[in-house]
């Protein structure tokens, strides 16, 4: 971060953030003609624990493996913990412990020679540190088991015992709960909370975002050896909510809303909000039309026109690398009565995408921000339908991930 410039305008209050753990600036890397990453940067701070997400063959473990100092990338350095990667590996080896994807581990030792074995090949000092794992990762009451009589969590844990007998600052971890069950992934999930803790900066990858949706502080999400966007998950929700807000009032967001400085712009590609408008007569309970054009909130004016453009028209157009911001949210609104009424007022209204009926409740996918829903509940209400539910969309890892990339793969 540089000090502003003599006699530049006060900027207002700064936030300063601590020196990043984990600096990416430009990373690229090709195998033969691929390109299997592009231009990608991104920080991860003291403390996180990071979320890398992208689906088979993003570039996640060609990323991970630059960091461990196990591949020299062709552009772009990696520093951890202000330490270059390639300048000097021996340092950063001593600084983080890297747990590979399907890492093998001796199988015909006990637990605890397995982490003897290891510390004493790490040259850690002293054999209390075993103990300390053990106690730590939870494996002290099967301390005498045999490796191969252990459950796949369990292997999984004590991969993570092996990886922590250096007391390394940093921990990467690739895929640490891919193949494990709901409950080890939990006791995974724990642990890496227990070691965030204790002041460990994490950097896991995975292509499944539910594993990772609780426990992460910030993500990457990358496609295709592109970063389509980084940073912490609440402020890059902020920042969807943000373009949401200004898209529905019919201006585009201060640049940096979009995608801050340090941050990855989200690409730019277009979701096209569906179907049109159904008629049909209107099934016994709705006593008005379907949501009108500009259904006013609170007694104002109707809201422009524009403010039921669909995802990939009007701001779209003019601010491409928005687009994807732009697009459905789904709220699930539960009514008294006959639900086909709910539906029928609300299909083809504007900035309503999808309307579908699933178990007794309304799904309806929509285009906008939280005063789209405010909007759809006070239409029901006022045509004599009692809404009874509304839960929006839940998941703000798993929604930030389908607007921001494309289902790409190479
Ligand atoms: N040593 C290699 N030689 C040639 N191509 C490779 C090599 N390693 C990886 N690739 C290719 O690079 C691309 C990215 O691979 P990478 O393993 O980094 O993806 P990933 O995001 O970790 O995927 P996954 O979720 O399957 O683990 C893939 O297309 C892969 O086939
Ligand atoms: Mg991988």
């Amino acid at each position: 971060m540089s000090a502003a410039p003599p006699g530049a305008p006060a900027l207002g209050p700064r936030v300063e953030r601590p020196a990043p753990t984990i600096r990416v600036r430009h990373l690229s890397h090709r195998f033969g003609s691929l390109d299997v990453l592009r231009d990608v940067t991104f920080d991860v701070g003291p403390g996180e624990i990071f979320g890398f997400i992208g689906p088979n063959g993003a570039g996640k473990t060609t990323t991970i493996r630059v960091m461990a100092t196990l591949l020299e990338p062709m552009a772009g350095r990696v520093e951890i913990d202000g330490v270059d990667v390639t300048i000097d590996p021996a340092a950063v080896r001593r600084s983080i412990g890297y747990m590979p994807d399907h890492a093998g581990v001796y199988e015909r030792i006990t637990v605890r020679e397995y982490l003897e074995f290891f510390a004493d090949a790490f040259r850690v000092p002293s054999l209390d540190v075993v103990d300390a794992v053990l106690e730590l990762t939870d494996l002290g009451r099967i301390q005498d088991r045999i490796v191969a009589t252990m459950s796949k969590g369990m292997k999984q844990r004590l991969q993570l015992g092996r990886i922590l007998l250096h007391d390394p600052k940093v921990l990467i971890l690739d895929e640490p709960a891919s193949d494990l069950d709901p409950r080890a992934r939990i006791e995974i999930r724990d642990l890496l909370l227990e070691l965030r803790s204790l002041g460990k900066t994490i950097f896991l990858s995975s292509h499944i975002l539910t594993e990772l949706s609780d426990v992460c502080t910030s993500i990457g999400i990358l496609e295709k050896g592109r970063l389509v966007v980084a940073g912490p998950i609440g402020e890059i929700a902020a920042r969807l909510e943000a373009v949401r807000a200004a898209q529905a009032h019919g201006h585009a967001p201060p640049r940096n809303t979009a995608a801050p400085a340090g941050y990855a712009a989200p690409a730019a590609h277009v979701h096209h909000a569906s179907p049109p408008y159904e008629p049909g007569a209107p099934p016994p309970g709705a006593a008005a039309g379907p949501l009108p054009a500009a259904a006013p909130p609170h007694g104002h004016g109707p809201h422009p026109p524009h403010a039921a453009a669909p995802a990939g028209g009007g701001q779209a157009a003019a601010y491409p690398a928005l687009s994807p911001l732009l697009s459905r949210r789904k709220v699930k609104v539960r009514v008294l009565g006959e639900p086909e009424a709910a539906a029928y007022l609300l299909r083809g209204g504007p900035g309503i995408a999808d309307v579908e009926i699933v178990a007794g409740a309304v799904h309806v996918g929509y285009i906008g921000n939280d005063v789209k829903i405010a909007e759809i509940v006070q239409h029901l209400v006022r045509s004599g339908i009692g809404v009874i539910g509304v839960e929006p969309e839940r998941n703000e890892l798993e929604r930030i991930f389908l607007e921001v990339t494309q289902g790409e793969v190479q």
